[in-house]
């Protein structure tokens, strides 16, 4: 029988929601991962860092019992953000990043920012205290390709970014492309990315071959596979400016399954399985306690965490189920299209 130990997962990049759904969901990923990015496009978005303490605390109250888990707060990036309460929410210890959301790229966003200029002071004090700043990296104007909104959004928008504030720490999130590897690769210092877990499974033929899929429709989108094999390289590679971040965002069924279905895959409850597998196929489960355990923290200045997972291998393919039921309605579980093996069980 094969096995592997590994430190506990963090996820640094997560969608819990509120209410309902976040009691439905948030079991899946503490029983999974000691650590998670929390986001913060609820509506109304988490823009202050009152907002983050309450929602932090709804959060812990929703922890299933004898679960230890803890959640990192992140702002969500507004024109009117004031730098003194981000300071004061770092310095307290509650904010772990500020999330930039282009204006309208996706769930929630329309609050986001539209011109970059009028967040330059929040920033300006980012950069001088050290704290990352999460993007998602695509640009939302009607011209640009769904398919080119991430290469466009780092020659238009990240890259000047950067080069104005070199010292501000920015996190590439739910990397998609050949691209965004590349940049993430060729620059020195102050630049990470995150990888789902799905990203490194599905590309584009998924969502739309054989008739269309929603519960494989996310942003930024799969793309085709020569980015997937890229995102498969740089995630399994041990380079420490990657690691996990599952981008795991349930929506009910109904909301999905509709004429206009919402962005978003829920895989907080099968990721360690479908990475397993993932890192086996490329040979390189020894290199998959760094993308899931190591790197994310080294990034984010946090020590990795001390627990011990142990996956088996086992021989009959493992099952999750299709749906999890919460108070909220049905969600699809990503079903990665292959049969699983690796179990997680605690060490
Ligand atoms: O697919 C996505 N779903 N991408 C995002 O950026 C947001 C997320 C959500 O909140 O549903
Ligand atoms: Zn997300």
């Amino acid at each position: 029988m094969k096995t592997l130990t590994i430190r506990r997962p963090d996820d640094w990049h997560l969608h819990l929601r509120d209410g309902a759904m976040l009691e439905g969901v948030i079991g899946d990923t503490s029983r999974n991962f000691a650590r998670a990015i929390i986001m913060p496009n609820l509506v109304p978005p988490v823009v202050t860092t009152a907002d983050a303490r309450a929602y932090r605390e709804r959060i812990m109250a929703a922890l299933p019992k004898g679960h230890r888990f803890e959640p990192l707060m992140t702002l969500y990036l507004t024109e009117e953000t004031d730098p003194a309460d981000v300071q004061r929410g770092k310095e307290s210890g509650l904010i772990t990043a500020v999330k930039l959301y282009p204006a309208g790229a996706t769930t929630n966003s329309h609050g986001g920012v539209r011109d970059m200029d009028k967040a330059m002071g929040v920033l300006e004090r980012m950069a001088k205290i050290g704290l990352p700043l999460c993007v998602h990296g695509e640009v939302t104007t009607p011209e640009v390709d769904i398919f080119d909104r991430e290469a466009v959004f780092i020659e238009t928008v990240l890259d000047p970014l950067r080069r104005r504030l070199p010292e501000l720490k920015v996190t590439m999130e739910h990397v998609t492309t050949k691209d965004g590897v590349d940049y993430i690769i060729s620059s020195r210092t102050n630049l990470a990315g995150s990888i789902t877990t799905h990203h490194l499974i599905i590309n584009r033929n998924a969502i739309l071959v054989g008739g269309i899929k929603p519960h494989y429709y996310c942003l930024p989108v799969a793309k085709r596979e020569d980015h997937r094999l890229a995102l498969r390289a740089a995630a399994t590679s041990g380079d420490p400016r990657f690691f996990l971040g599952t981008d795991s965002a349930p929506h009910v069924d109904p909301l999905k399954e509709c004429a206009c279905g919402c962005a978003g895959i829920y895989t907080s409850i099968n990721t360690v399985s479908c990475l397993a597998h993932v890192f086996e196929e490329e040979g390189a489960l020894d290199r998959l306690e760094a993308f899931t355990s190591l790197n994310g923290p080294a990034w984010y200045g946090l020590a990795p965490n001390e627990e011990r997972i142990t996956l088996v291998r086992r021989e009959a393919p493992i099952s999750f189920p299709k749906k999890i039921e919460t108070g909220a309605g049905p969600v699809t579980v990503f079903d990665p299209m292959f049969p699983l093996h690796w179990e997680g069980a605690d060490a």
